[in-house]
């Protein structure tokens, strides 16, 4: 299946964003936007994305295959995230993505049969201080327990987009790829979510709330080392 004009075009779009001689400085966005036509990095979007920016196909199979963002199976409207990594496994991550697995009836990297609903379990999205989290492809929802996040893919199933905890509101998986690969996201409300949250912020406001200046930081942990690196830097200025 040849990838499609509008494909082609977002494609010359993209690399023009570069410097001439640097098109090869786009395959990130172009592997995301392969993903987005066909559900994931396909043998033909490796060859696409080699043809189009002057690369080998060993180039572009070694990136699509290194970040777990470009995906070898096709993936459905929805990529469900699940966080069991240390911060949101304290919290109860492994008990959220046990509920959801067994709610889909499906494992990580795995698809329901009605070709819908994607699951994986993710090693943090980037988001510890709202632990323990779940993304639905890439938009957050905080804080959940295993009865929140039934709720977020029952929904799923029902055919709702369930509001993100933050950002903009939910889309499918081709389209938040299309973002990912640098195109804007048509939808007025789409930039005109919730932006930061509390949490993010806890030490700025305790800082701000106290009074402090980068001069008051804390005495370091390790005066000697510390005392150690000050000398070094003498000697070597
Ligand atoms: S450990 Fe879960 S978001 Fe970082």
């Amino acid at each position: 299946m040849a990838f499609s004009p509008q494909t082609h075009a977002a494609a010359a779009e993209i690399i023009a964003r570069y410097p001439a001689g640097r098109s090869r400085s786009a395959l990130l966005p172009l592997l995301h936007l392969v993903q987005a036509e066909q559900g994931c990095v396909t043998t033909e979007g490796v060859t696409f994305c080699a043809e189009t920016l002057g690369l080998t196909a060993a180039e572009v199979g070694a990136v699509a295959t290194f970040y777990t963002m470009y995906k070898r199976r096709p993936v459905g409207d929805y990529l469900v995230s699940v966080c069991t990594n240390l911060s949101c496994a304290l919290l109860g991550g492994d008990d959220v993505y046990a509920r959801v697995a067994e709610l889909l009836g499906i494992g990580h990297d795995e698809t329901t049969p009605d070709g819908r609903i994607t699951l994986e379990h993710a090693e943090c999205l980037a988001a510890c201080d709202y632990a323990p989290v779940m993304t639905v492809n890439y938009e957050f929802y905080d804080q959940v327990d295993p009865d929140g996040a039934e709720r977020i893919v029952e929904g799923l199933q029902a055919g709702e987009r369930p509001a993100p905890s933050r950002g903009g509101p939910l889309c499918s998986f081709a389209e938040i790829s299309r973002q990912l690969a640098g195109l804007p996201d048509p939808r007025p409300e789409g930039v005109a979510g919730p932006g930061v949250g509390e949490p993010s912020v806890a030490g700025l406001l305790l800082a701000e709330a106290d009074g402090w200046t980068a001069d008051d930081r804390p005495a370091p942990l390790v005066p000697a080392a510390a005392e150690q690196a000050a000398s070094a830097e003498r000697k070597g200025s």
